[in-house]
This record gives C-alpha cells, structure tokens and sequence, in this order.
C-alpha cells in the first residue's frame, strides 16, 4: 500500500532525462558543483597564486564580479566576500541558500551562517536564525557590534531585528510546494486519501503536471541537499577573509545545524596561512573539523587542494573507507592560501548531477570561471 501510493503520487517513473534537465527548467545552480557547462571549460587547481583571488562554490558563479569588484578598489576582503554571498542570498531560485532555501520538516527555512576576518582575527556566525535572508551580514555584525561569536536561534533573530535587519517569509512558492511534496510523500496524512476524487488533482495543483519540476521535487525529496556557499577571498596585500552561508539539510528536525556557522569547520580563516570552507553533509565535516585541518595542513607547507584532500581522507577514514556507507553522501572543500593558490577537492567525482564533474568557482582578475574539485574517489557517487 504505501509503496504503491509513493509510486501513485509522483504519477510518472521520472526517467534519468528528466531528473538531468529539471536543473535547467528551474534555472538553479544547484550546491557543490553542478551546472558544469563542459569539461573544456572547466580548468585546474591553479599552482601558481595571483592576487586579488575570490572563490566560492559552483553557485556562486555569477556572483563573485561583486565581491572582486570590492578587492580591485581596495576593500576589504571581508565586505567583498559579503557581497559575493548576499547576490546568493537574495536569490529565490538558489534553494540552498537565504531566500528561497529548503526548508525544515515544518515547513520553516532556517539559515546558518559565519565569517572570519584574517587581518583583526575575529569571527561571527549565527545558527538557526528565521525570516532573516542575509545571515552572512548578521554574522558579519555579530562580529562588528557584539563581544559574541555566535548568536542562534530566535536570539539571532532578536538581535537582527534590533540591529535593523528587515524580517520577512523565506519560504517561496517553489520551495513551499516542494516542501508539501515531501510531506506528502513522507506522511499518510499530508494529502487525499488515494481513494479520493482529489488524489490525481492533487499532483496536478502542486506541480501542474510537469514532469520535469516533479522529477525535481521527487530527488530533492529522496536526496535532501545540504546546498551552501562558502566563499573567501585574499587582497593584493595578503589578508584573507571568508564566509559560509546556507539553508542547511532540506527537512531537517528544526534546530538542527550543520557545518556552516561553525568555526573551524565550515568556515576557517588563518591571515597567515589561508581560507577554507565547505559544502554537502555538515556532520562529515563537524567530525573532523575540516576548515581547521585544511588550514593546518597549509600551513605545513600543503598546497589548498591536497589540504582538501587530507580532510576528504579523515572523512573516509572515519568510514574505513567503505564506499556503501561513503556513498550516502557527498561533501567538498574549498580552499585559497596567502599566495592566491586556490583548490578543491571532493568526495565523488560528480558535482549535483552524475553525470558532471564537481567544480567551484574561482574569479583572479579577469572573469568568474569553473575550476574542476580534485576528486578522492575517482567515480560517481554520493546522495546529495
Ligand atoms: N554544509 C551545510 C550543512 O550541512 O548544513
């Protein structure tokens, strides 16, 4: 019965096609390194350095003219990294990301997000935070206007509110129908009874019969993404800043929070050695502390991307090895040093789509381009 009602409700077998182009009809750029156009354009780990140097996740592509924008007027790489991510956040059709993002299990987007400032060593990051879109901002004034680190759940939001951060419903349409979609197909209770005259209209009214837009409710469902956008960026002087700012797990328990606000994990800057941060299953990263690693790992000579590698090898090793186990997940990592190297590294070869490899987004002076993540293992693999 309830298997044959999940097959019911999607209506279609959501053939591999569909589920490949549903990126497109939504226009998303989806977490970690998708919409990769095609392997000629995507280039390598530089080995050489150049400065300025920004960098982020593959979805932050169109916006990291803004943040080298700041860099090449002398700002500071902290506003520039800010404003990188805030054109992410402001985004309702990226749905990892502040605006838009998938929400928890209740139907409520929670955001989380931190940043570093390598020049004056200080941090701010915030967790759990409701109806607030730009927490990389909120983060930035946790830093700036308080003597806190870290300020969460609806104390982050009491503290935007009074810092003049404008409140606002996050949840888009998109994200509210694909959230019913998901509670329809997890709960008995969240839609007509099969045996009812509403059952087909019911599909029908959520997603118009378009296969491709439910082909993509149906792998966000069975995958629930864990979509991001570090970013970090070095000046022509060497001071190094980074940001982290995301929507988290799609249909998470409320409350729960991943990598992303945490320092030393999803977001880590040293202005003597370099920046990291990261992307996909936060509690991976959690457990090795990963920006802290790829840090030191710098800082003992490693170039960015073997420094990602080592935190991917902690990953597996904390699986020994087991591909089946490893499989059920995938997470990236992202890293510059003060000379302007910049590399990544992730778990399985493909970004969002299988069929594409990983790849983050890099922008030295003369135009945001694809750069390919170094893979640990060299297949396709990972639920998102
Ligand atoms: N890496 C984002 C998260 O797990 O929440």
């Amino acid at each position: 019965m309830e298997l044959w009602s999940r097959r019911k409700f999607f209506l279609t077998s959501l053939a591999g096609t569909a589920i490949a182009s549903a990126n497109k009809l939504f226009g998303r750029t989806m977490p970690g390194g998708d919409s990769v156009p095609a392997l000629a354009n995507i280039t390598s780990a530089a080995a050489t350095g150049k400065r300025p140097l920004i960098i982020s996740s593959a979805n932050g592509l169109h916006a990291l003219d803004k943040g080298m924008d700041i860099l090449k007027k002398g700002g500071d790489t902290l506003d520039a990294v800010v404003a990188a991510v805030t054109i992410v956040e402001d985004d309702p059709n990226d749905d990892s990301v502040g605006y838009g993002g998938l929400p928890n299990e209740e139907g409520e987007v929670e955001l989380d997000a931190s940043v570093m400032h390598g020049p004056t060593h200080r941090a701010g990051s915030v967790a759990g935070v409701r109806r607030i879109k730009n927490v990389s901002r909120l983060a930035q004034t946790v830093m700036e206007k308080t003597n806190h680190v870290m300020i969460v759940g609806d104390g982050a939001r009491r503290f935007g509110a009074a810092e003049g951060f404008e409140e606002m419903n996050l949840l888009t349409e998109h994200s509210r129908k694909i959230w019913l979609a998901w509670k329809a197909k997890s709960s008995m209770n969240w839609r007509p009874g099969i045996d009812s005259p509403e059952w087909k209209e019911y599909v029908s009214a959520l997603f118009g019969n378009d296969e491709e837009k439910i082909a993509y409710a149906e792998r966000v469902i069975a995958h629930p993404p864990t979509g991001t956008i570090p970013c970090m960026a070095v000046d022509s002087n060497g001071d190094i800043s980074a940001t982290t700012t995301t929507s988290g797990l799609a249909w998470k328990i409320p409350g729960r929070v991943g990598d992303s606000p945490i320092i030393g994990a999803g977001c880590c800057v040293d202005n003597e050695v370099g920046a990291a941060g990261s992307t996909g299953k936060g509690e991976e990263n959690i457990k090795i502390s990963g920006g802290h690693t790829i840090i030191e790992m710098m800082r003992k000579g490693m170039v960015p991307v073997d420094a990602c590698l080592e935190a991917m090898g902690r990953i597996a090793h904390n699986y020994k090895n087991d591909k089946k186990k490893l499989g059920t997940f995938h997470i990236y990592f992202y890293a510059l040093n003060k000379d302007g190297v910049h590399g990544a590294a992730s778990l399985w070869r493909n970004g969002y789509e299988k069929s594409k490899r990983a790849a983050y987004a890099v922008h030295d002076g003369s135009e945001a381009r694809l750069a390919e993540c170094r893979s640990y293992f060299d297949e396709a693999g990972g639920d998102q």
